[in-house]
């Protein structure tokens, strides 16, 4: 199966699955919901669990890749919630990612850890250029509110941000911030595989608007554009998308 969905907070299925498959790697055993789309498999995998049990922090971030890939997986398309330091991008809202600050602190962040001599993955572009293209191509005319591309700051959690930190990060180019797209994306990349993430803006980071961070408001963002994202991950992933037209196949770097 060459397709897979990764949906974040809000976001815990795909429609009915044809059957689950366990997947057992070396970091952990993975649950995947196999949804069959006018013929074509693709793998729903809740980053969270299916009932929001694990917390942004205690994800097993590389069994779920390193299952992705043992399933056969190629091209992921993910949805995170996303909180926004940018007035450019409000409630309710999509973005694309294009890049991520990295303000994690304590996760298991690479498949290269030196039993195999030293790896570097290149980060010029983390998420791939062509999923990206196809995924604006695609939205035109969708009910989508779609305000562009967006960098992407992933913080430990699972507290939320202080309003300085928010300011801070808004300073030095974040516009949304959540607490899973790392190590997700570059673990992705270091497997060679194709991965796009859309942030759907939940809420407005702390202090930006002087209101509380609600959590109602969080699910009812996530609501309203999931199943369309689904469907547009879907239709792009019945199209031929190769991989001549990014770099993620061959960014990992061996000395
Ligand atoms: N901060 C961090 N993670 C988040 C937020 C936020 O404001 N909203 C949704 N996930």
């Amino acid at each position: 199966m060459k397709y897979a969905i990764i949906g974040g907070t809000g976001n815990y299925g795909a429609g009915i699955p044809n059957r689950i498959e366990i997947i057992h790697t070396e970091y952990g055993r993975v649950e995947l919901d196999i949804i069959d789309y006018d013929g074509i498999e693709v793998a729903f995998l809740s980053r969270h669990g299916k009932s929001h049990g694990l917390p942004p922090h205690k994800i097993n971030y590389r069994a779920n890749m390193a299952a992705l890939k043992k399933a056969g997986v190629e091209y992921v398309f993910a949805t995170c919630a996303v909180g926004s330091c940018n007035k450019k991008f409000p409630v309710g809202s999509i973005v694309l990612i294009k890049d991520f600050l990295d303000f994690t602190k304590n996760r298991a962040s690479t498949f290269f850890d030196g039993e195999n001599g030293v790896s570097h993955v290149d980060m010029s572009d983390p998420y791939c250029t062509n999923l990206r293209s196809v995924f604006i191509n695609k939205i035109s005319g969708e009910k989508l509110d779609y305000k562009g591309d967006a960098v992407y700051v992933c913080t430990e959690g699972p507290r939320f941000e202080t309003a300085s930190e928010i300011r801070y990060y808004g300073s030095i180019g974040g516009d949304v911030v959540g607490m899973t797209n790392v190590p997700e994306v570059v673990l992705a990349k270091e497997l060679g595989m194709c991965y796009c993430a859309v942030g759907i803006i939940t809420n407005w980071c702390t202090g930006f608007t002087g209101e509380d961070i609600s959590l109602h408001e969080i699910a009812g963002s996530v609501d309203k554009n999931k199943s369309t994202l689904t469907d547009i991950f879907m239709d792009i992933f019945s199209m031929e998308l190769g991989k001549d037209n990014c770099s993620c196949k061959d960014a990992l770097i061996n000395l």
